[in-house]
């Protein structure tokens, strides 16, 4: 039986500038870390809006230089069914918010390719993050997976009610339950299977599904809200919240 640490360490910030800078100062030690051990790291990120916020904040700080990126790999826990100079496509953003203008090895660069057919390209970008990962327990093994949350409690492309949290698979086709939008999604074994889950919430919208979701951390596999049940079963899972999505926690 794996080790279960559904723990999460809740972390509110006064403000989204504080977050991102958090987030940043982790992502410049995880380098660090790299550069010391000559190794390479593996970072997930996501999609929707939230995000931009981080990436803006990287561009315009120091560490756009400071970061050593050639030690880290980036991939997406997510992707929509289109083309990545589409407005929707997560990895697009990322691009156009970051990762075209630092200086990152293109080969560091592990999209999902939403303009591929979705069958085809689940077999493909599981087959990569096999390949380029450590796999631990049988499963590639990222170092670190930055999340967002909706306000359905879904998180990445996994979504209440249609999540397998069991399943052999690394990656999945599936379909926005209101737009049917066709998707790309890691799983929830992978997400679960990595040293550090962080998922990052803003915004008042958020804050019934927030408590919600921590509310059932103590009791986790009971739960289909995604967010609430994926965590890091031997890693640390911590949540990054503003003021508004936390404003309905009473005790912490
Ligand atoms: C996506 C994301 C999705 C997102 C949440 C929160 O592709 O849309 O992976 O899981 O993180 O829906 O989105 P916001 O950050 O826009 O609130």
């Amino acid at each position: 039986m794996l080790e279960d640490n559904s723990a999460a360490t809740i972390r509110i910030f006064d403000s989204v500038e504080e977050i991102v800078e958090s987030l940043a100062l982790s992502l410049k030690s995880l380098a660090d870390e790299c550069v010391k051990e000559n190794r390479n790291a593996h970072i997930s990120l996501s999609g929707g809006s939230t995000p931009k916020y981080f990436f803006k904040f990287l561009l315009e700080s120091p560490y756009k230089f400071s970061i050593q990126w050639d030690y880290l790999h980036f991939w997406w826990g997510d992707e929509r069914s289109v083309a990545p100079e589409h407005v929707d496509s997560n990895y697009g953003e990322a691009s156009r918010l970051l990762l075209r203008h630092i200086d990152i090895p293109p080969e560091n660069i592990h999209r999902i390719q939403g303009e591929t057919l979705v069958e085809k390209e689940v077999l493909r970008f599981s087959d990569e993050m096999t390949k380029l990962m450590p796999v631990e327990n049988g499963r590639p093994q990222f170092d670190w997976v930055i999340l967002g949350m909706g306000n359905d409690g879904h998180t990445a492309s996994l979504f209440p009610a249609q999540t397998d949290y069991e399943t052999d698979l690394d990656a999945v086709a599936v379909f926005h339950p209101e737009t049917q939008q066709p998707r790309i999604s890691i799983t929830a074994p992978v997400i679960s299977n990595a040293k550090r889950v962080s998922y990052l919430v803003l915004g008042k919208s958020k804050q019934e599904m927030v408590k919600r979701c921590l509310a059932m951390l103590s009791d986790v596999d009971t739960c289909d809200y995604p967010a609430a049940r994926i965590h890091a079963r031997a890693g640390e899972t911590q949540w990054y919240l503003d003021h508004d999505a936390a404003a309905l926690l009473t005790e912490l």
